[in-house]
């Protein structure tokens, strides 16, 4: 479970109620709470859209799409109800953050989806929580229930007339799949979480049929913050089309694991050094998986670089989800990447085959590899194979399989090599064995 971490160079904006008991609703409102929904009342969708419009802030779930230019997508008329999304799905390796806010300030997560949908003019908001979050189900279902009594949701909110909007929570069933806004909208309406063909997308034609924003759950959490201080000193705080501040999940080999928000930009290697305390026990920095398992690795030697989406994609990176994974020297390349693509094996939802395929070519390869039974061939097959997945597949999880296994293939290959003539880094992890079975494993 993720720690509440603190550091000096935190910037606290989502986060400045985490620890205060901010789920309670009286504590809430007398942190600001609501204020910002009935400012956007008042104000009106315009005025809501190029706030966030000027924020910068790009959303948190991965992509980085501009927010507010996602929320002017939606069209102003339309014969079917528009909806709001709110993606609690959280299921990448190494993201652990929207958990923190559903648990310690649920009524932001209410609040931003009510902004979002005064912004476009929809009515009902879904909150959609990963499977394994059902004990966060609780929290949300209090907040929800909370609002609805002192009349912030349902009809007429805050006393305004014709102004409604609904909230429904809703879990998914535990599938990394259901994160793709596509499968999530399936799984939400009772169908297998596959993804939809695209065009069209959610903004015209999403849930139930109708126009739908669908938002990662930091980026709908930050609309209320953004409307009280304003788009430009929200954008000020981070770089140049990077507006504001972000959670970023810190975990693996540092002395201080956490979830820090910190300006976007801000320097990697002061995250690691600084902020996270280190690399644990004094051993030496290997690599970094820095924006949850989908993202390519950068080797110790590339972690001069501030992390927005920007100068991540420059890395030849991507900031992703902001879970950002530290591997010491003991960390053996060929069992990480082995472990990534189990992974992606496991959750790949089996609807288009270069995943389906490609997720089990290079598990098995880089199973009978790991276990001592790999021909130099493998190497080129492996990298060969996740080749032919990118860009070929009806939804990103492909990609996010593709492109980490490429990044350890090619960044350190000689490891993989070296490997093939026995030299092998000593793992602190678990042994997997031909079959899949695991073993606890120390030097091997
Ligand atoms: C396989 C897969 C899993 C995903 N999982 C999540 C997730 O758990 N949470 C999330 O917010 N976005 C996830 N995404 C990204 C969503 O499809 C979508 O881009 C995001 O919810 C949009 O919100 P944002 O603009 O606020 O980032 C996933 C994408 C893929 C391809």
């Amino acid at each position: 479970m993720p720690t509440l971490a603190s550091h000096p160079d935190e910037v606290k904006v989502l986060s400045r109620r985490f620890g205060l008991g901010a789920a309670n609703i009286d504590k809430y409102l007398e942190l600001d709470g609501y204020k910002a929904a009935q400012k956007a009342i008042a104000e009106g969708p315009e005025w809501i859209i190029n706030t966030m419009k000027a924020s910068g802030l790009r959303g948190r779930g991965g992509a980085g799409f501009p927010t507010g230019m996602k929320w002017s997508f939606v069209p102003k008329v339309s014969e079917k109800p528009k909806y709001i999304l709110v993606n609690g799905d959280e299921s990448e390796p190494g993201t652990c953050k929207d958990h923190l806010i559903f648990r310690e300030d649920p009524h932001s997560i209410i609040e931003g989806a009510m902004i979002a949908g005064l912004s476009v003019g929809a009515k009902m908001g879904f909150i959609y929580l990963r499977g394994e979050y059902r004990y966060l189900l609780n929290i949300m279902e209090k907040a929800v229930a909370d609002a609805y009594a002192r009349g912030f949701l349902g009809k007429n909110i805050f006393g305004n007339q014709g102004v409604d909007f609904d909230v429904i929570t809703q879990t998914g069933a535990g599938a990394y799949e259901v994160g793709e806004e596509s499968a999530l909208m399936e799984s939400l309406e009772g169908k297998r979480g596959v993804p939809r063909i695209r065009p069209p997308f959610p903004a015209v034609v999403g849930l139930y049929g109708g126009p739908t924003i669908i938002n990662n759950a930091e980026t709908i959490a930050n609309a209320p913050h953004i409307l009280l201080m304003g788009g430009e000193a929200y954008a000020k705080l981070g770089t140049e089309r990077n507006g504001g501040t972000r959670l970023f999940g810190i975990s693996g080999h540092v002395e201080r694991p956490g979830v820090y928000e910190l300006p976007m930009g801000y320097s990697l290697r002061k995250a690691i050094y600084d902020v996270a305390g280190g690399i644990r026990g004094g051993k030496q920095l290997k690599a970094v998986v820095p924006g949850g398992a989908s993202c390519p690795v950068l080797r110790a030697d590339e972690i001069d670089v501030g992390l927005d989406f920007d100068q991540m994609a420059k890395a030849g990176t991507m900031l992703g989800s902001g879970g950002i994974v530290v591997l010491d020297e003991t960390v053996s390349i060929v069992e990480f990447a082995l472990r990534t693509i189990r992974f992606y094996q496991h959750e790949s939802c089996g609807w288009c085959i270069p995943c389906r395929e490609g997720t089990d070519w290079i598990k098995k390869t880089l199973t009978r590899f790991h276990a001592g039974g790999g021909m130099k061939k493998d190497i080129d097959n492996v990298q060969y194979i996740a080749e032919n997945m990118l860009g070929r597949t009806f939804c990103p999880l492909g990609d996010a399989a593709a492109m980490p296994t490429l990044g350890f293939v090619k960044k350190f290959r000689s490891e993989f090599e070296e490997y093939l003539n026995g030299v092998r880094v000593a793992s602190p992890l678990i042994k997997i064995t031909p079959s899949g079975a695991k073993e606890h494993a120390g030097a091997h």
